[in-house]
Formats: structure tokens, C-alpha cells, sequence
């Protein structure tokens, strides 16, 4: 029986239907979930409204950090299973699964130590009046999570939700979402109080618009694609609910001739091959200076020439894509970059025992990619880098800033007032200098500009994101 978790409790979905999850490895069927609906939405949002006015929305912010501590602990206690969970859902390496499931549990340690530390503010007035803004939860929060990362986006986002007070209903990605729904039971063991985190797994377009269009929730957080991030703010607007939109991006790492290569080659193999490419904050753009863009290059390529790619169980570079249609997706890139004859450095291999029905793509190194060109603009969501040489600091920002994207963005040169001058100029919610961090960090609000989004999450920000002010004004004389 299909079922969706509401009240702590696994409960029959209204349509009574399931739909298949696909092993990227082997594009098999292995496990099947609920096809949730409007009604199950519905269901949903009143559990957690109750609990929201009820017992959840009534503890003591120290009594909810340590309920939240205690997922931190299960999490832990379960990694392993966890780990093998999210890695044969999301076709990951194992090493990377590993990966995700402790910054799933650093989240929420993060903010169950957070909750009782974080205030409003006293507002220096008028003489006889005491001003306050009052931090206070949205109330009800909703949740609609991509299939890249289920682990790390669920711990950011419904870890800081709840943090902040908020009750949550959270509709995952179709194409993964298993760890989620066991976590959930994990967090129902935690002493999580009932309502307070209800899952409604589904379709994008079913459960996930009706959350996304829904009167009774408060707040949406969303994390996707542009396409369906403007479609869940229109469908917010309409109530005037406030949404955080976090939408992926084309994000440059830009390497000065003086840069320390050897800490810079590994960094940007692993910013667009992590995850296969599949990463919001992938690495996907080179922009090199030309006096070491032929020596870069060639050092890259022998690099990408040593990837392998496997199933998820055999732990290697890369795993699979997500599904046959994300393969396709970057397929079609691959081809039109072979109708413009784009130069190919050099392509990672795929393991010859690979699962024939698995979704494998080969990391690829592309040179001398025009800056208009689709491969230099658009989200490739796979192992694909796209190379291009800059001249001078002035050219090297005009064409990291030339996407409609701005997430993240790395620089890499031994002159600090160069790396800060360059860094304070790009249009980028985040810049690394001299490392690259693709997706780490709990510590660091992390969010886009332009295209790639707006508000921000992790950190202490992505706490305050899930509340709202309350400014009270007392005149006392
Ligand atoms: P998507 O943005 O459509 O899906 C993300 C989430 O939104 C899923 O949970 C999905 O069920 C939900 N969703 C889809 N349509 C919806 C709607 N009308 N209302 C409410 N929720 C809806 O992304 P998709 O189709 O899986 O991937 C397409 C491309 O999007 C990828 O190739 C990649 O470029 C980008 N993407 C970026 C992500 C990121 O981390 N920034 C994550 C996933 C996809
Ligand atoms: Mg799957």
C-alpha cells in the first residue's frame, strides 16, 4: 500500500497509487513510493498546522535543539545504512553517499546548537518608547526538495525550518527519495513531536504544485531547476507566501597564471565531476589566463583522461545520471558541441562491467568554448567543463559575469588584493578563493543571484530565513 507520513505515522495516499524508483545503475526498477496528491497535501498541511498551534509550536526553543540533537545522533547511528540507501537511489559512489549523510547530520547539530543562541533585535527609538523586532517561525513551511542531494538539501532546509519553530510538510524529488522516508521514522524516534515533519512523495507536478500553490503554507523553500522555481513563486504569489528559490548556476572557476596549480587541478576535476556534474554548485566553467591555459589544459586532461565511471557500488569517480532523460539532457549538449566542433580535450572511461542499462556518461573536457555558446551558458547538470582563456583581469570578470546564473564562483591566484578585488566584483552568492567547495560548508549561507536564485540558506542566515520579523513598539513615557 502507497503510503505518505503524516502525524509520525505512514498513512495510505489518496490516490492509492505508487510510482517506480529507478537504480540509476542499472535503470531497474527496485522499490516503489506513493503517488501523493492535492488531498494528500491537504492532509498534510492541517497535521502540521495542529502541531504548529499544538505541542511542537509551544517547546522551548532548548527542548527542540535537543530533540533536533537527537537526529543528529540517529543519523549517525544509521550512516551506514543511510549511506547505502541514498547511493543506490541516487546512483552516487559510496564515498560521496558517506559524505552526504554526515553533513545531513552536521546540519542539524548545527542548528540544535543554534536555536536557543539566535534573537531579534532592541531598536534604539524614541525616548519613552522600547522598540523590538521579534524573530518568530513562519508557522508552516513547505519543503520541495530536488533528487541531486535529498540528504543535504533535507538537512539545510527542514533542519533549519524546524529549528526556527516552523512545522514542516515537504515534498521530495520522484526520482529520489528513499533515505528521506527513513529518515523521517528516524525522526519520529528522535522524539520529533507528531506533525511536525509530514512527507507527501509524488510528482512535481501533482503533490509538489499543490504545496507549491497551497493557501495553508506559510513559507516555501525551493531547491530545482529555473524553469519550475518560477513556476512554484507564481504559484506562492498568488497568496503572497514567501518562497527561497535556490536554482542551480554556471559557475566559473577562474585560474590566474600565478595560481598553485597543483591545489587548483584537483579542486576543479572534483567541482564538476562530484555528484556527475549533478551538483547546483558544479565547477562547470574554466577560465584560464592564456599564458597558462595550453599548460593547464593538458595537465587537466590527463586528469580527466583517468576518470572512471561505474555503478554506484564500485565506488569510482562517477556514478550514473539520475535518470534516462538527464542523460539524454547531456547528450544533446555533447552533440551540438560536436556540430560546432568545440575542441575536446580528453573524456574520462566508463567501466566495461557497467550495468548496460545504466545511465553513464564520460567526464568530458571541452576548449575554447565561445562565451555565447550554450555549453558556456546553460546548466549541462553533468560531468562536462567548458574551457575558455581570458587575458587580463578585466576580460576574466566580463566573462565570469556573462550567464544569467550567479551561485558560486572560484578564483585562484597568489595575489590576495588581486583574489578580493575579483571576488567583490562577481555577481556570485558565494566565492571561493584558492579551494572550491561544491555544496560543504553548514557554516556558510549559501544562495544565488540573478538566475540562480534568491535567499539564502545554511549558516545562521538560513535560520533567520525561516522566520519573520514581528517589529512591537511599547510607549511607556
Ligand atoms: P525540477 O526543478 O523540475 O525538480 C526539482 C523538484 O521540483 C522535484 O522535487 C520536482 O518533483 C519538483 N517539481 C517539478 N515540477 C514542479 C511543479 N510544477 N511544482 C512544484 N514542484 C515541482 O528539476 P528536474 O526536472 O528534475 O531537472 C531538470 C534540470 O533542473 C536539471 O537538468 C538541472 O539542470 C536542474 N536542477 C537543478 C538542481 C539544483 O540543485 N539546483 C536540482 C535538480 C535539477
Ligand atoms: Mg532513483
Amino acid at each position: 500500500m502507497p503510503q505518505v507520513f503524516i502525524d509520525n505515522r505512514w498513512q495510505p495516499c489518496a490516490s492509492g497509487e505508487s510510482l517506480p524508483m529507478i537504480d540509476p545503475s542499472d535503470g531497474l526498477e527496485f522499490a516503489r513510493i506513493a503517488r501523493g496528491t492535492n488531498e494528500d497535501v491537504d492532509r498534510a498541511i492541517v497535521a502540521a498546522r495542529r502541531a504548529y498551534e499544538g505541542a511542537w509550536g509551544r517547546l522551548a526553543p532548548v527542548e527542540r535543539g535537543r530533540i533536533l540533537m537527537q537526529v543528529e545522533r540517529l543519523i549517525l547511528d544509521h550512516a551506514e545504512e543511510l549511506t547505502q540507501i541514498e547511493a543506490r537511489d541516487c546512483g552516487k559512489p559510496i564515498k560521496q553517499a558517506r559524505n552526504d549523510v554526515v553533513a545531513c547530520a552536521r546540519y542539524f547539530e548545527f542548528y540544535a546548537g543554534a536555536v536557543d543562541k539566535v534573537g531579534g533585535q532592541t531598536i534604539p527609538y524614541q525616548p519613552g518608547f522600547t522598540a523590538l523586532a521579534l524573530r518568530e517561525p513562519h508557522g508552516v513551511t513547505g519543503h520541495i526538495i530536488p533528487w541531486n542531494y535529498p540528504l543535504q538539501v533535507f538537512g539545510r532546509s527542514v533542519g533549519g525550518a524546524l529549528a526556527a519553530g516552523n512545522a514542516c510538510v515537504m515534498k521530495p524529488a520522484e526520482d529520489a527519495c528513499l533515505s528521506l522516508l527513513k529518515l523521517a521514522e528516524l525522526m519520529a524516534e528522535a522524539g520529533l513531536l507528531p506533525g511536525a515533519l509530514n512527507i507527501v512523495p509524488g510528482l512535481g507536478g501533482e503533490a509538489g504544485a499543490a504545496l507549491a500553490g497551497h493557501a495553508g503554507v506559510d513559507h516555501i523553500s525551493f531547491t530545482g531547476s529555473p524553469e519550475t522555481g518560477t513556476r512554484v513563486a507564481q504559484a506562492a504569489a498568488v497568496h503572497h507566501h514567501p518562497v527561497t528559490m535556490e536554482l542551480g548556476g554556471k559557475s566559473p572557476q577562474l585560474v590566474f597564471a600565478d595560481a598553485d596549480l597543483d591545489a587548483a587541478v584537483p579542486a576543479i576535476v572534483n567541482a564538476v565531476i562530484q555528484n556527475a556534474g549533478q551538483t547546483c554548485s558544479a565547477g562547470s566553467r574554466l577560465l584560464v589566463e592564456r599564458a597558462i591555459y595550453e599548460q593547464l589544459l593538458e595537465t587537466l586532461g590527463r586528469a580527466f583522461a583517468r576518470l572512471r565511471v561505474g555503478p554506484s557500488p564500485a565506488d569510482l569517480d562517477c556514478g550514473p545520471l539520475i535518470r534516462a532523460g538527464q542523460l539524454a539532457r547531456v547528450r544533446g549538449f555533447l552533440a551540438e558541441a560536436e556540430r560546432d566542433a568545440l575542441p575536446r580535450v580528453a573524456q574520462g572511461e566508463i567501466v566495461a562491467d557497467a550495468p548496460k542499462g545504466g545511465y553513464y556518461q564520460k567526464p568530458t573536457l571541452l576548449r575554447d568554448v565561445p562565451v555565447g555558446h550554450h555549453l558556456a551558458q546553460e546548466e549541462v547538470f553533468g560531468p562536462v567543463l567548458a574551457a575558455m582563456p581570458f587575458d587580463d583581469e578585466t576580460h576574466a570578470l566580463r566573462l565570469a559575469n556573462a550567464t544569467r546564473f550567479g551561485l558560486v564562483a572560484g578564483v585562484w591566484t597568489r595575489d590576495g588584493s588581486r583574489a578580493l578585488r575579483i571576488a567583490r566584483s562577481l555577481d556570485s552568492g558565494q566565492v571561493f578563493i584558492n579551494n572550491y567547495g561544491a555544496g560543504g560548508g553548514v557554516e556558510l549561507p549559501f544562495g544565488g543571484v540573478k538566475a540562480s536564485g534568491y535567499g539564502r540558506e545554511k549558516g545562521i542566515e538560513g535560520l533567520l530565513s525561516f522566520t519573520r520579523l514581528k517589529t512591537i513598539t511599547i510607549k511607556h513615557g
